[in-house]
């Protein structure tokens, strides 16, 4: 091998002439083995660096070589995001932890295949700073559903909106140490003579609808009222305390509320609504446009042009609370549909115009309570 080298070595110098023993040849020979060392330990280094690159690389996507076997699968997994409705991911045979303090809870899994596969948890019943901008599917369904009006920019006007009310939800995630017990009252003439009063009263939340009036009706619908669901058109003052749930239809629903808490300039959308409405700034909520369109596609099934007000005030509580139970919905034992403070000939305004299914949505309610969900308190 060295002489290999030397050759080359030589034949590189191009001096000496084949011979030993000269300075000048002792020279070359000195600077030849010198090269060949050079040489040598470049390539050592070379080899060195190469293989400590590839264990480099190995290492900085996944350092598998340390880990111990599963390692990247638990990996995996983790990166799966957490609210693909984890409660589902389980297995079926999996004993399910509770969710709430309840003896029954809404939120509880493997009760109702029917209910497991509808809810959906991750849609947020209120309209917040953090789901401004609606998907598009919903957003084009919203604005339709009161084509007359020209839609505003919603960023602007929501913008405007949170800087009066707060803008952010105030209701947590599943709690195994809560028990949150809710009423949803209707407005149905079956609660006459029913005496709930004291049931309804007795529920940490309370949810009343539209006009729904409590003085003079105590005995039967109670006295206390948490929440109140109304839109722009059948809006009323409500007590301190109260948190008035707005159920927008259109973008001018969103500016009206704004001036109604604010400016007052607005005071006709298609009929006239209050100039200034008295309710707690601090507690208005905006019911959320892409929960009001999961309901109608998941819950009533396009039964109806949309939901009535009643059913998505119930899916709401079916959404923040640990027990629901009905009151005041469907007809009474004549089969009327009126209200329960007045002989209201246009009952049906619910129940006839077509504009909500009134039977498929008895339907559900009965199929909810069928499946545990809710309770359903008949009335008269
Ligand atoms: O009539 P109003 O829409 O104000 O009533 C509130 C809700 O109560 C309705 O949207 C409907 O869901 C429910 N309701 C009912 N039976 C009635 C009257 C109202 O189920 N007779």
């Amino acid at each position: 091998m060295s002489g290999g080298v030397v050759v080359g070595g030589g034949g590189s110098t191009g001096v000496g002439n084949g011979g030993g023993g000269s300075g000048t040849e002792k020279g070359g020979r000195v600077r030849c083995s010198r090269r060949i060392w050079v040489l040598l330990g470049s390539l050592v280094l070379v080899f060195l660096t190469s293989l400590f690159l590839s264990v480099s690389l190995r290492g900085g996507v996944g350092f598998n070589y340390l880990e111990p076997p599963g390692w990247e699968e638990s990996r995996r997994v983790k990166l799966v995001p957490s609210y693909v409705g984890a409660h589902r991911l389980s297995p079926p045979d999996a004993p399910q932890q509770k969710t709430c303090a309840c003896p029954r809870c809404v939120g509880d899994p493997g009760v109702s295949d029917w209910f497991d596969e509808n809810y959906d948890p991750d849609i947020s019943p209120v309209w917040t700073r953090d789901n401004v901008q609606l998907p598009s599917d919903v957003y084009y369904w919203w604005v339709m559903l009161q084509p007359q009006f020209k839609p505003h920019s919603i960023q602007q006007v929501l913008l405007r909106l949170f800087q009066v009310i707060p803008g952010r939800s105030p209701y947590g995630s599943w709690d195994p140490g809560r028990c949150l017990r809710c009423a949803v009252v209707g407005n149905s003439g079956n609660l006459r003579g029913a005496g709930y009063g004291a049931t309804i009263d007795g529920h940490n939340y309370i949810m009343r609808i539209n006009l729904a009036p409590t003085v003079g009706y105590e005995e039967d619908a109670g006295s206390h009222t948490t929440h109140h669901f109304m839109y722009p058109e059948s809006a009323k003052n409500l007590a301190a305390n109260v948190s008035f749930v707005l159920v927008p239809f259109k973008t001018l629903d969103l500016v009206w509320i704004t001036s109604a808490l604010s400016t007052g300039q607005i005071r006709f959308t298609y009929a006239p609504v209050k100039q200034f409405l008295r309710v707690d700034k601090d507690k208005v909520q905006i019911f959320n446009p892409a929960f009001f369109k999961y309901i109608h596609d998941r819950w009533t099934r396009h039964h109806g042009r949309y939901p009535s007000t009643g059913m998505l005030v119930l899916f709401f509580a079916l959404h923040v609370c640990d027990e629901v139970n009905v009151f005041g919905f469907g007809a009474d034992s004549r089969g009327n549909w009126h209200h329960y403070w007045e002989q209201n000939r246009y009952s049906g305004e619910f129940r006839k115009t077509g504009v909500h299914d009134a039977d498929y949505e008895a339907q559900i309610i009965q199929r909810l309570a069928k499946a545990g969900k809710i309770t359903v308190f008949p009335g008269k």
